[in-house]
This record gives structure tokens, C-alpha cells and sequence, in this order.
């Protein structure tokens, strides 16, 4: 088709009842195993920043890896990984977000970004923006520009996104 987003919605499989029963789970799996709806997706990802200099592209752990390690490839920026806590060996800033029940919290390396540096976060998926969110929060703290975050999938009435706008941050996503 010559509608990307059609191209990408058509790539997305949503699943009835996982991992709970009620929930329709949007699987970008078959999205990534598709080579056109993949360079598609990373394509149209970083569309509105053509040739801008952004030095790092945050990427969320697990699915922001992905996505966060092609698109830092496009835009010839460095990658710092977000990761779920525990699993970076030097010193780290951490930022507790909620989960449905309880906490968890999420890291970066405190030496991964110099103050004033250009970051774009990277996330397959925003669905309550806590995650997002804290990742922001985290980047800021170290003094990063957060120039935007950029996710494929948008749940919009979970609300994440319009979160994330209110913060400030310029939010782009594909597929609603
Ligand atoms: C999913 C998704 C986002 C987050 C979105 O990751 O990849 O990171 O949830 O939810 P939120 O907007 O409500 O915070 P998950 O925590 O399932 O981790 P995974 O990528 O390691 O599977
Ligand atoms: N798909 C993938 N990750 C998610 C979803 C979903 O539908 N909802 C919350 N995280």
C-alpha cells in the first residue's frame, strides 16, 4: 500500500486474552519478522528529525532494544539501553514506575549521557506511559535533551501519550 500506517497496522498481531483473559494484546513480533514493515517502522520513526544531530537514542528494555538499536543505526547516534533494575555494572540512576500491582524500577548508566546531549527514547509501545515516563524522568535527571519519544504502538485509551505531552515531551506514534 502507499499508506505506511496501513502497511504497519496490517503487520501488528493482536491477540484476545493475553496474558489475562480480557486483555487484547498487540504483538509487534510479526511486525519485526516482516522486513518491509520493519525498515517501514524505523523509517517513519525518526521521519520529522531528517539529518538533525541527536547524539544518543534511549531504548527501553526488552521490544525499545530493538527498535532503539535501528533507529540509533539511521540517525548515526550512540545506543543507551534502559534496563529493568539489576542488570547494569556501574553506577546507576534508577526511577521506581508502577506496575498494575506493585513496583518496579528501571536504570541507566549515570555516565551513558553528557549534560545537554540530544536523546530521542525509543519504545515498541506506549500504553500507561509509566514506563515511558520514568524513562523521561531518568534522562532529565541526568541532564539529557529529551527531543522526543517515538513508539509504534499507541493504546490511546490508556492514556500514556497525552501523559507524556503534558511533561512537555514531543511524543510521535505510528499505529493507533
Ligand atoms: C511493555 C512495552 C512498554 C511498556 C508499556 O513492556 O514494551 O515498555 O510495557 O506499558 P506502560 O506504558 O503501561 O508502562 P514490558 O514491561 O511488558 O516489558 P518487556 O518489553 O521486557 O516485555
Ligand atoms: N502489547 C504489548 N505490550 C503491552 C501491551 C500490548 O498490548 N499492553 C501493555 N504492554
Amino acid at each position: 500500500s502507499s499508506n505506511p500506517t496501513a502497511d504497519l497496522r496490517a503487520a501488528i498481531r493482536s491477540i484476545p486474552d493475553y496474558p489475562r483473559p480480557g486483555v487484547m494484546f498487540r504483538d509487534i513480533t510479526t511486525l519485526l519478522g516482516n522486513a518491509r514493515a520493519f525498515r517501514r517502522a524505523v523509517d517513519e520513526l525518526v521521519q520529522p528529525w531528517p539529518g538533525a544531530k541527536i547524539d544518543k537514542v534511549a531504548g527501553i528494555e526488552a521490544r525499545g532494544f530493538i527498535l532503539g538499536g535501528a533507529v540509533a543505526h539511521q540517525l548515526s547516534a550512540g545506543f543507551v539501553p534502559i534496563r529493568k533494575k539489576g542488570k547494569l555494572p556501574r553506577d546507576t540512576v534508577s526511577l521506581p514506575y508502577s506496575l498494575e500491582y506493585g513496583l518496579d524500577a528501571i536504570e541507566m548508566h549515570r555516565d551513558a549521557i553528557d549534560t545537554g546531549e540530544r536523546v530521542i527514547l525509543v519504545d515498541d509501545l506506549i500504553a500507561t506511559g509509566g514506563t515511558a515516563t520514568a524513562a523521561v524522568d531518568l534522562l532529565r535527571r541526568i541532564g539529557a535533551e529529551v527531543v522526543a519519544a517515538v513508539f509504534v504502538v499507541d493504546l490511546p485509551d490508556l492514556g500514556g501519550a497525552e501523559k507524556l505531552r503534558a511533561k512537555g515531551v514531543t511524543v510521535r506514534t505510528l499505529v493507533s
